[in-house]
């Protein structure tokens, strides 16, 4: 069998790797040249997703039995086209469409009886500021087609408004298609990993907090105390139901693969509401590289599927129906990201690092900055007795490396520090 992985970050690299261990064919493709699971490929290419010409050249030269897409800027008709001829793309070309687009996922959700906040969608001004107004300046909006907190503004006043209809310009797809939110004050953020393979298989919820709009650090089980658990037992029922039916109105019946289904948990008024879902391995999932069984993390948990190889049934426990994978130990992750810029960033720490955890680093050949933090150059990942001491012991582990590249030779912290359990 011969996959293609579209889109080759670090997320890919460790689909590959789990390919390459259960004797698939692979070809990874990515945009830039030296993207992380090309080094692990059996054949890499590099070019523009987003046009048609260029993965039909692709498809025919390669004759792929599968193709992965891995991130979101693809050319989605060439896909459609592909499942017509008989490949089995995974996720659906269909499923994708929904998952990228706000406005389609959330009816998508509320027609599948799934719990999601109260939202008004607007496509001008004036319904922006009436619907802002209907959950009285506490709500959140975000652009129809956008990612990692490009585009969206949390309102606490009738001030904020003009900003928020402001800040949709600069969503990954800028347009005036608005969705507002009412705002949750959760008491935690959930990550529920669901495998769709022969039937369905939970992983232990993660928990996860977000800088800016992105991953930071995130942690398996959820409970980082008696209180938390507590409070998850009240809404662990609401957790998997919702997720499951959030995960088969994406994917159909037929689907196979991971899903991310991200979710706000409130303790107090013990509601789950499923906020957006992922029809792939996600970044907060990068905690089950150590949490899971080797073989067993969101990546190989994905190819698994994708390829029809079942899960080990010994290595699930089941109670009331519900299938859950064992995991190893409570374990954390945190992010390794950039403080500076350049080509050929160097790493420096390692040894100190190791004394609290592991540290993976996915070989991209250039750092940036995005606006508010630095380019995801590596993770760390600890285990622990408990799921706390696991996010302190990530977190010294990441902040014990330094960065440096060629355009800046001086070794460099990383800076961002906020949310952290250490001062
Ligand atoms: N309705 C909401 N109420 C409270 N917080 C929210 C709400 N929607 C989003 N957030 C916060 O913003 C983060 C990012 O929003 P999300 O919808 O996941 O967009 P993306 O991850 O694509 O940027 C969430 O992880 C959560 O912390
Ligand atoms: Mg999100």
């Amino acid at each position: 069998m011969k996959i293609m992985l579209l889109g080759s970050g670090e997320l890919g690299k460790e689909v590959i790797i789990e390919a390459q261990r259960l004797g698939l064919q692979t070809v990874a493709v990515d945009r830039y040249e030296g993207a992380p699971a090309q080094y692990v490929a059996d054949r890499a290419y590099t070019g523009n997703m987003t046009d048609k010409g260029f993965l039909k050249y692709l498809v025919g030269r390669e004759d792929p039995d599968c193709i992965i897409p891995e991130i979101e800027a693809i050319n989605l008709e060439a896909l459609s086209e592909f499942e017509d001829l008989g490949i089995f793309v995974s996720p659906r070309a269909e499923a994708q469409k929904t998952a990228m687009d706000r406005f389609r996922l959330r009816e998508k959700l509320d027609k599948a009886g799934v719990r999601v906040s109260q939202y008004h969608f607007a496509s001008n001004f004036s319904d922006f500021e009436s619907a802002c107004s209907d959950f009285n300046y506490t709500c959140i909006t975000k652009g129809r087609f956008s990612s990692s907190g490009h585009g969206s503004y949390v309102v606490n006043s009738k001030e904020d408004v003009e900003k928020a209809w402001e800040e949709r310009k600069k969503a990954r797809k800028p347009s005036d298609d608005v969705i507002i939110e009412e705002f949750i004050p959760f008491s935690t953020e959930a990550n529920q990993l669901v495998v769709r393979n022969k039937g369905t298989v939970f992983c232990k919820t993660l928990g996860h907090y977000q800088l800016y709009g992105d991953y930071h650090s995130s942690w398996q089980p959820i409970y980082r105390n008696e209180n938390e658990r507590e409070g998850f037992e009240s809404v662990k029922d609401q957790v998997y139901t919702f997720a499951e039916k959030a995960t088969l109105a994406l994917a159909g019946e037929k689907g196979r693969g991971i899903h991310a289904v991200e979710q706000f948990l409130d303790f107090e008024n013990r509601k789950v509401y499923v906020n957006e879902v992922s029809c792939r391995p996600h970044d907060t999932g990068m905690v089950t590289f150590k949490t899971h069984f080797p073989g067993y993390s969101q990546s190989g948990l994905h190819i698994r599927a994708v390829a029809q190889i079942p899960v080990e049934p010994r290595l699930c426990q089941e109670t009331d129906g519900i299938k859950i994978l064992d995991s190893i130990k409570p374990g954390a992750s945190h992010v390794i990201v950039s403080p500076t810029v350049g080509w050929n960033p160097q790493f420096r720490g390692i040894e100190k690092a190791l004394q609290h955890g592991d540290v993976w680093i996915f070989k991209k050949p250039y750092a940036f900055h995005e606006p508010h933090h630095g380019r995801r150059l590596g993770v760390a990942l600890s285990l622990a007795e408990t799921v706390a001491d696991a996010i302190r012991e990530a977190e010294l582990t990441a902040h014990a490396i330094e960065i440096k590249t060629d355009e800046d030779p001086e070794w460099r912290d990383q800076w961002l520090k906020e949310k952290h359990v250490m001062p």
